[in-house]
C-alpha cells in the first residue's frame, strides 16, 4: 500500500544491519529498517528484562509505559520483520497478566488507572490481531486476555455524573481521587471496543465502540472541530472541560474510528476518522514543515516523563488507521514522512551519535533524551514500512501460535559489530548527561 511501494527482494531484509539515523532515507525500505534497528536497540537499552523474565523499567517510568513500549516493538517486530525481541516482549507482556488475566496488578493498585490498563490492552490487541507468538499453554490466547481486560475496563463505567463515562484512577487510594473522567481512559475502552468488534465480529464491543464515542462527544471532550480535549471533572458534572489537548489521545480515538469504519464501512465513521486526523495534522504538526511536536508542551518545555512518550502514539495510530482508511493514506503519508526526517536527524545525540532528542523541529539533537525520545522517533520511523505489512487479522484469521518465528541472523558485518558496540556505550552517555 501507501507508504513504501518499492518492495526490495527479500534477501535484502535478512541483510539488515544497523546503521545511522542521520544517514535516514525515507523511500528506501532497507534504509529505514537499518535505522529502526539502531533505535530500537537504543530504546531497548532502557529495559532490562530478557526472553525468559520481565524486569519493570526503572523510575522515572511508570509501569504503564513499560505496556506501550512492548507495543512499539511489536510494531518494530511486525514493521521490520526482525523478530530478535519477540521472546522478550512475548515475557513481558505474560508476566503482567495479573491473577485474572486483565492486566490488573495488585502490586500497581496504588498507581494503576483504567489508562493504564488500556495502555496494555493496545500491545496485546496488537499481539492478537498480528498471531504474534504465545508460547505460553498455560495462560489465555493474546485475543482472550484483551476480552478480560475489556470486561475489566467496562466494569467501571460510572453513571454517577456526566451521563456515564469511565473515571481517569481506579483505587481511592490514588492521590490523583477519583473525580476526573479523560479521554485516555475512555478512548482506551473505545479503541479496544472497536478492535474487538472488528476481531471478534461480536456485536456487543461494536455497541460499545458507539457507546463511548457518543459519550464522548456529548460531554465535548471530542469537540465541534474534533479536538479531542484531556479530560473534566466528575463533580462539576463534566462541565469544566480541560482545555489541554495530547497528541496520544488523539492518536487513540483516530484508531478506534479508523476501525469502526473499515468494519462498519459506514460513511459516519470514515468522516469521523478524516475530520479527526485533518484537525491532528494542523495542531500536532508544525504549520509550514509538518513536523510533529507535543504541542501542549514541548514549546514551553514542560512534558512530563510520560508526555515525552506520546507523539509515538499519535504516529503508531495513524499509521495503522491509514492501512484500514484508504483516503487518510495521502494525509498521514505526508506528514509522517516529513516527521521521520526531522526525527532522523534528532537522533544524532550521544558519543555514537545515535540518541535521539525530543523537539524534532529544532533541526538536530536537542539534548532531551529518554525512553519516550527514543520511542516516538522508532514509532514515526518504522511506521514508514506499514503498508507492506499484513494488515490486522480478523475471524478465524485469528489464531494462537506457539512456536516463535526466527530471524535469519545477520553475517558479522563490521558496520553491525561496530555499531552495536556504540549502542552498547549509551547508557553511559546519558547517565553522564542526566546524572
Ligand atoms: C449532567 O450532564 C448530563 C449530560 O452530560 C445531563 O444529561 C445531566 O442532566 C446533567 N446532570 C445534572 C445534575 O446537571
Ligand atoms: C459477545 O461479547 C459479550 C461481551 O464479552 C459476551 O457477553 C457475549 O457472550 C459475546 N457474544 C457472543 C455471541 O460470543
Ligand atoms: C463513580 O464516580 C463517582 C464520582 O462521580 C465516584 O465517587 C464513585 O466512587 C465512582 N464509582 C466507582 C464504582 O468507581
Ligand atoms: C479494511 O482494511 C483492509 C486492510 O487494509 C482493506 O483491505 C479493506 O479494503 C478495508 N475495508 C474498508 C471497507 O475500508
Amino acid at each position: 500500500m501507501k507508504f513504501i511501494k518499492s518492495v526490495h527482494p527479500v534477501a535484502a531484509s535478512l541483510l539488515i544491519t544497523a546503521g545511522l539515523p542521520k544517514d535516514l532515507n525515507i523511500n528506501d525500505p532497507t534504509s529505514i529498517k537499518s535505522v529502526t534497528k539502531t533505535i530500537a536497540a537504543g530504546a531497548m537499552s532502557y529495559y532490562k528484562g530478557d526472553a525468559t523474565k520481565f524486569v519493570d523499567l526503572d523510575a522515572p517510568y511508570y509501569w504503564w509505559q513499560c505496556g506501550a513500549f512492548m507495543g512499539s516493538m511489536l510494531d518494530y517486530s511486525h514493521y521490520t520483520g526482525d523478530t530478535s525481541y519477540d521472546p522478550t516482549i512475548a515475557t513481558a507482556l505474560l508476566a503482567q497478566r495479573g491473577p485474572d488475566n486483565d492486566y490488573m496488578l495488585p502490586t500497581h493498585f496504588g498507581q494503576e488507572g483504567n489508562d493504564d490498563q488500556a495502555m496494555w490492552g493496545f500491545s496485546i490487541m496488537a499481539a492478537a490481531e498480528r498471531n504474534f507468538p504465545q508460547p505460553d499453554t498455560s495462560a489465555p490466547s493474546w485475543l482472550d486476555l484483551s476480552a478480560n481486560l475489556w470486561n475489566s475496563l467496562v466494569s467501571r463505567w460510572n453513571t454517577t455524573a456526566c451521563n456515564g463515562g469511565l473515571l481517569w484512577q481506579i483505587f481511592a487510594s490514588n492521590p490523583n481521587g477519583l473525580d476526573y473522567k479523560n479521554t485516555v481512559s475512555n478512548g482506551g475502552l473505545f479503541q479496544i471496543s472497536a478492535r474487538l468488534a472488528r476481531a471478534t465480529g461480536n456485536e456487543t464491543y461494536a455497541q460499545w465502540a458507539e457507546k463511548v464515542w457518543d459519550w464522548t462527544e456529548a460531554v465535548g471532550l471530542i469537540a465541534h472541530d474534533y479536538m479531542v480535549k484531556d479530560g473534566a471533572s466528575s463533580s462539576k458534572n463534566c462541565t469544566d472541560t480541560n482545555p489541554l489537548s495530547f497528541s496520544y489521545t488523539a492518536g487513540i480515538y483516530i484508531h478506534g474510528a479508523a476501525v469502526m469504519a473499515n468494519l462498519t464501512g459506514d460513511p459516519k465513521w470514515i468522516d469521523r476518522t478524516e475530520r479527526l486526523v485533518h484537525t491532528t495534522s494542523l495542531y500536532y504538526f508544525m504549520d509550514d514543515t509538518k513536523i510533529m511536536h507535543e504541542a501542549a508542551c514541548e514549546g514551553v518545555g514542560k512534558c512530563n516523563t510520560d508526555m515525552r512518550s506520546f507523539k509515538g502514539y499519535l504516529a503508531r495510530f495513524l499509521y495503522a488507521s491509514a492501512i484500514l482508511v484508504p483516503s487518510i493514506a495521502p494525509t498521514v503519508n505526508e506528514i509522517l514522512s516529513a516527521s521521520s526526517a526531522a526525527a532522523a536527524q534528532s537522533c544524532t545525540g550521544g558519543q555514537d551519535g545515535t540518541t535521539c532528542g525530543q523537539k524534532w523541529y529544532v533541526g538536530g539533537f536537542d539534548g532531551l533524551t529518554g525512553l519516550g525520545e527514543e520511542m516516538c522517533a522508532l514509532e514515526t520511523i518504522q511506521g514508514l514500512l506499514a503498508g507492506h505489512a499484513t494488515p490486522p487479522l480478523k475471524g478465524d484469521q485469528i489464531k494462537v501460535v506457539r512456536e516463535f518465528r526466527s530471524t535469519p541472523a545477520s553475517p558479522a558485518a563490521p558496520a553491525a559489530s561496530s555499531s552495536s558496540a556504540a549502542v552498547s556505550n549509551k547508557r553511559g552517555a546519558r547517565r553522564a548527561r542526566n546524572p
